[in-house]
């Protein structure tokens, strides 16, 4: 099976040798690591990554793979804040699964080549009775599209004078192939309603599972004693390691190597759909991430039981909908397959269109 489904590294991309050394010598260092510890993660990566975001390390909670940050995220704001979540639509579907466990009311916002529209945003704010906003600024999944600069001023300034928290989700933003990072919507908001959130899942390794939320102190604190009472710590083996890999100066290299071989495969990507499929569906034309999103101008469902049976699967683009929508449009994840895969890959798919 050729996948486009999986959101996921290709296995090249992962640093055996590099991760096995820095653990190794972590754990020597350290053999604390071992043992129980903070509820908000290892101390030296929290200092690390409060020096880079520019806040003290008790504002940044490192948590077992985002995710997990994500799902206490969601819990405290609702508590505090019970009311409407608004998402962009499509958005990544786990968080649409967490929240329709929590029982919120879920708002789709559209979103268009530039990201989520805040016009949009503005209208759901003025009817009130919202808990916050949750977005995926860059390089999103599912539509691998980013927020352009000028809007992500005007979704802060919305933000700010309304008093609605945003929720950042940024574990794309450092895979970046080509052109400028845009300022993040924390730092144009200063971190007092906006948390930033990432993980190393996509500049590391997944299996590492070390996720970071860069919190209003409040919150910090709230964050991390949920943290104490669901897991008593996160796991700070892998969380020295990644510091260990930090702190050696392999962290930028390594991550240059990630994207030379994701690069690879974008191109792969935009290239057999354009030779596929060119003048007959349209696509996203991401500069980073894992994803393009593809207008199929067909049912969606039907063309995946036809691919899944033609050994080529991928992802329906209602899966990354609170309700209806995307049901003829696809997520092809190019992150795991080979470029000589994706080109064979699109080339079915196209037959089949
Ligand atoms: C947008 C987004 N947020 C969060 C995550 C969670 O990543 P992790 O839990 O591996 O850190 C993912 C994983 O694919 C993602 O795509």
């Amino acid at each position: 099976m050729i996948s486009f489904a999986r959101g996921a590294p290709a296995p090249e991309c992962l640093n055996v040798e590099l991760i096995a050394d820095c653990a190794r010598a972590a754990v020597e260092a350290d053999p604390a690591v071992l043992g129980y510890g903070a509820g908000g993660g290892y101390g030296p990566l929290r200092e690390e990554l409060g020096a880079r975001h520019g806040v003290e390390p008790s504002r940044i909670v490192l948590t077992s793979g985002g995710l997990q940050g994500i799902a206490f995220w969601f819990e405290e704001l609702l508590a505090e804040r019970p009311g409407r979540v608004l998402v962009e639509a499509p958005t990544y579907d786990r968080p649409l699964k967490q929240l329709a466990l929590l029982g919120a009311e879920v708002v789709p916002l559209a979103m268009d080549d530039e990201g989520l529209d805040p016009d949009a945003f503005e209208r759901e704010l003025a009817v009130g009775g919202v808990s916050f906003l949750y977005t995926i600024p860059t390089f999103q999944n599912p539509s691998g599209r980013t927020l352009s600069p000028h809007r992500r001023r005007r979704l802060v300034e919305l933000a700010a004078a309304h008093g609605v928290p945003v929720l950042e989700d940024d574990p794309y933003g450092l895979v970046r192939y080509e052109g400028e990072a845009p300022p993040s919507l924390h730092e144009l908001e200063g971190g007092e309603l906006v948390t930033y959130a990432s993980s190393f899942s996509k500049t590391i390794a997944p299996g590492i599972r070390v996720g970071w939320f860069v919190l209003p102190a409040p919150l910090a604190a709230r964050i991390e004693a949920r943290a104490v009472s669901t897991y008593i710590s996160p796991p700070f083996l892998t969380e020295a390691t990644v510091h260990e890999l930090i702190r050696r100066g392999a962290f930028e290299p390594n991550l240059e190597r990630i994207r030379g071989l994701l690069r690879a495969r974008r191109d792969a990507m935009l290239g057999a759909l354009e030779r596929e499929l060119g003048g007959r569906a349209t696509w996203s034309t991401p500069e980073g991430g894992y994803f393009v999103w593809v207008e199929l101008g067909a049912d969606a469902g039907e063309l995946l039981t036809r691919a899944e049976a033609a050994g080529v699967t991928f992802v329906k683009g209602s899966d990354f909908f609170p309700a209806a929508g995307g049901e003829r449009s696809a997520r092809l994840a190019f992150s795991y397959a080979s470029p000589a895969e994706i080109d064979e890959g699109v080339s079915v798919l196209a037959s089949l269109l």
